[in-house]
């Protein structure tokens, strides 16, 4: 029986041990611990990557969402629109700046928000007397969720007509790919709103050794608030135009990141590689639903997700036979205890409530092998041909 993990975390840092030492070693000597060469260089080389003008670099992808939001003015008494087909890290950045959480469903077929849903919430919130309420739709907040872009030119079509600011969680998608008719272009994920968030949790497609996040923006004014929130709302040391926050990312893990950005895209096509052999294997397979890439996005696949009617017994079944899986995410944001208080229940995003009890995330990480892949789907394909 083969043993395979859902993600291998030390292969690639094994091959690349002699540079992340050296940025270590580095670091060391200089005594550069925040701030510096290492994380200018980053921010530079981030967003020459994701094709912005600015990469200013955080402590974590929440703080990352935060400061976007808190730098585009949004805060208490405005409403942020997301998924509940998400991390949580997306609500609470949004609920932390003192705004209101909302909903909108997603898709069926992407995962990501749809857009039909947006147009309806926003149709109807404004039908319902918007102006005298004391909150309002100020910002959209898409989820670019498992490596794949949301809908965005049609997002920011309807964003453009109610006035709102857009905002990418571009954490799990770096490098993704949307073909934007609006601009006749392939776009970057972080290059589609006023400002995008960047997650470098280890397990991300970009990872550092520890914690991380970034925001890309083209707006000058906005790259200039979120590198002070950062830094306790000062530009020049002790010199604080407003409460900022500690939230700036370490210098070692800013030279580690730079080290394993150089492999970012060749890691992001073996990606796709191994998404289309599962696919290929899978696409036929009854009671098993593939991912749905459209012809207007190339995702990174940072999750590959499958669905099915039997997900706890595969999941169990695949775990018998040596083969870890996920759940990206088994419960959604509404139904959390954490939001128990919003009233919302089962029944409120009836898609992302069915797609939460059928996805199931396979093993994926650039380095799994041919083998590896095939025994996976084999295994698949076992457990499906003895469903009736
Ligand atoms: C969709 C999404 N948003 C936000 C975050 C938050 O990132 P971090 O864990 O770096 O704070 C994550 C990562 O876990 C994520 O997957």
């Amino acid at each position: 029986m083969m043993k395979i993990p859902f993600l291998d975390l030390m292969t690639p840092h094994l091959e690349l041990e002699e540079e992340l030492v050296n940025v270590f070693r580095e670091c060391l000597r200089t005594a550069s611990f925040v701030g510096g060469s290492q994380v200018q260089g980053f921010e530079e080389e981030f967003a020459q990557f994701c094709e912005t003008k600015y990469c200013v670099a955080v402590n974590s992808g929440t703080d990352a969402i935060r400061f976007a939001l808190v730098a585009a003015g949004i805060g208490r008494g405005d409403e942020v629109i997301t998924v509940p087909n998400t991390f949580i890290a997306t609500t609470e950045a949004i609920s932390q700046t003192g705004a209101n959480v909302v909903f909108v469903d997603i898709d069926e077929k992407t995962y990501n928000m749809d857009p039909s849903k947006l147009e309806d919430f926003l149709k109807k919130r404004y039908a319902l007397d918007a102006m005298r309420s004391a909150l309002r739709p100020r910002a959209v907040l898409p989820v670019h969720l498992y490596g794949q872009c949301a809908d965005m030119d049609a997002i920011r079509e309807i964003a453009d007509r109610y006035g709102l600011i857009v905002i990418e969680d571009a954490c799990q998608a770096h490098g993704a790919q949307y073909f934007s008719k609006r601009e006749n272009r392939w776009q970057k994920a972080a290059s589609m709103g006023l400002a995008a968030a960047f997650s470098f949790y280890p397990g991300k497609n970009l990872g550092a050794c520890g914690e991380g996040g970034a925001i890309t923006t083209d707006d000058p004014e906005i790259a200039r608030k979120v590198s002070m929130l950062r830094d306790h709302g000062q530009a020049k040391k002790y010199y604080h135009d407003f409460e900022g926050y500690n939230g700036r990312l370490d210098a070692i893990q800013a030279g580690f990141l730079r080290v394993k950005l150089k492999r970012l895209s060749e890691w992001n096509e073996k990606r796709r590689q191994n998404a289309s052999r599962y696919n290929e294997i899978l696409k036929s397979v009854d009671h098993i639903v593939t991912p749905y890439e459209p012809e207007w996005t190339k995702a990174v696949y940072h999750l590959y997700i499958i669905r099915t009617k039997k997900r706890e017994e595969l999941q169990k079944y695949l775990s018998e036979k040596g083969v870890n899986t996920g759940l990206h995410y088994p419960i959604p944001l509404h139904l959390q205890n954490a939001y128990q208080k919003s009233g919302l229940t089962n029944g409120n995003y009836p898609v992302t409530e069915k797609v939460a009890q059928e996805i199931l995330s396979l093993p994926m990480f650039p380095q799994l092998t041919e083998q590896q892949i095939l025994y996976v789907a084999e295994k698949i394909k076992e457990f499906a041909s003895d469903l009736k």
